[in-house]
């Protein structure tokens, strides 16, 4: 089975080309052989900040969360930025700053949201919230909860009740389609656990219940969509249902489409989100309802790169390994989904390349951040892995006792710290011996 329909899978060895790589990439590009971030020397910054380092171009990230506006901007609508994808509280700022609500799943993350602004532009998906999320999150005032379980609804309503307060609700529907993507980030079949496949049914039962407000609809059928049906099919069971809805007297402010379009890793072909919007839009203006989206990939992961050195050459009888200072701790994605991320040099060389792959120091077999890449390598080489932006520094972690790295927001040539590199202290803080 291609367990990864939606990004490049290995077979034969990979030859990336980086000028092609970088020529789709806005603000990350060759200048005389090095390659620059959002206009600052990527060697510059590894050797101020030292390696590995997640870097993040601020003028990419606006201009991802522009194109949507734009698109999107003949109707009224609220992009929510999935705060998973990458939460960075100075990448969460920005994001407020110009305009972005967000869509969270954990107390943790509105907590993060609450340090930058307020939760009014707040959206609250996941299938477990506990009465503790639920006051939480009631207390900030967030826009909606996006409800993933009748039970959820009488817990939803009680805590309301007991803090006198209403809570603003939409159903997250699970529509039955197939996103075409990983299994493990398809959401939208029956047989995942997200959502509620008998909306209606909830609906009914919602508003009998007296401190929940019915406010809206949403779905998310999954992550890294490249194309605009998956979206189509479910925008239209969303119709049917509204219909429905508005036949048994529950009128709606909101529909949440979710986020998950896709973006282009190696050679994929996302559509792109003017030809999201321009395929939903006929639709979505009959509707005439506020539409929400939860975009979190497309909007950061072509914004941010994972710098990385190489440490160890080892080239063996049977494979090349290239060891890097970044492992499956710092980006998880290439061992978890058997993600091919590219792999680029931080300088152009005309030095023959040979078969590497490149690997972290964790004690896995799986820490593989490319296999069989062409590549001409030597050792103290920068290099530079795109794409990183989402589901990068997010899902790293502290396995094998490792720091996790640093962030920097790069800015026109200017650059900062978003995140301290974190230091062995960190690594057993809140332990008792
Ligand atoms: N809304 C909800 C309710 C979600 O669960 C997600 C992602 C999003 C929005 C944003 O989806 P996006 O626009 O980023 O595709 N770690 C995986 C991706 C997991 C996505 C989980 N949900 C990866 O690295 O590919």
């Amino acid at each position: 089975m291609d367990l990864n329909p939606n990004e490049t899978t290995m077979t034969d060895s990979l030859t990336i080309d980086p000028i092609t790589l970088t020529d789709a990439l806005p603000f990350i590009e060759y200048r005389n052989n090095h390659l620059h971030i959002d206009g600052v020397n990527a060697h510059d910054l590894a050797s101020t900040y030292q390696t590995p380092l997640y870097v993040y171009s601020k003028n990419a990230i606006l201009g991802q969360l522009n194109a949507y506006k734009s698109a999107f901007s003949a109707i009224n609508h609220q992009i929510c930025f999935a705060v998973k994808s990458c939460s960075n509280l100075a990448v969460l700022k920005l994001l407020a700053k110009h305009g972005a609500g967000f869509d969270i799943v954990s107390k943790g993350e509105l907590a993060r949201v609450l340090q930058v602004t307020d939760g009014k532009k707040v959206v609250y998906s996941g299938v477990g919230k506990t009465s503790d999320d639920i006051a939480f999150a009631l207390q900030a005032d967030i826009d909606c909860f996006n409800v993933e379980a009748m039970s959820e609804l009488d817990l939803i309503d009680s805590v309301a009740k007991q803090l006198n307060k209403k809570a603003r609700i939409s159903i997250r529907v699970n529509p039955d389609v197939d996103a075409k993507t990983h299994p493990y980030i398809s959401t939208g079949m029956r047989d995942n656990k997200f959502g509620i496949y008998n909306a209606i049914h909830a609906y009914q039962y919602a508003k009998s219940l007296t401190n929940l407000e019915i406010v809206g609809i949403d779905c998310h059928i999954g992550s890294q969509i490249l194309e605009i049906s998956p979206f189509k099919d479910a925008l239209d069971k969303i119709i049917e249902l509204i219909d429905e809805l508005s036949k048994i007297g529950i009128k709606l402010h909101h529909i949440d489409l979710g986020g998950g379009l896709g973006v282009r890793y190696i050679d994929e072909n996302p559509a792109s989100i003017q030809d999201l919007a321009d395929e939903l839009m006929p639709k979505l203006k009959a509707l005439g309802l506020t539409v929400y989206l939860e975009p979190g990939r497309n909007i950061v992961a072509n914004a941010g790169v994972l710098l990385t050195k190489v440490d160890v050459l080892k080239p063996t009888e049977f494979k090349n390994f290239a060891v890097t200072d970044a492992s499956m701790c710092e980006l998880l994605r290439p061992a978890l989904y058997q993600s091919v991320m590219a792999i680029i040099p931080a300088t152009l060389t005309d030095a023959a390349t040979q078969t590497w792959t490149l690997v972290g120091s964790v004690c896995e077999s799986s820490d593989v951040l490319g296999d069989n890449r062409n590549l001409a390598l030597s050792v103290g080489d920068l290099l530079a892995i795109t794409g990183a932006g989402a589901y990068g520094f997010s899902m790293a972690s502290n396995y094998n006792s490792r720091p996790r790295p640093a962030e920097i927001l790069c800015d026109n040539g200017t650059h900062r710290t978003i995140r301290q590199r974190e230091t062995l202290e960190d690594l057993w803080r809140g332990e008792c011996a």
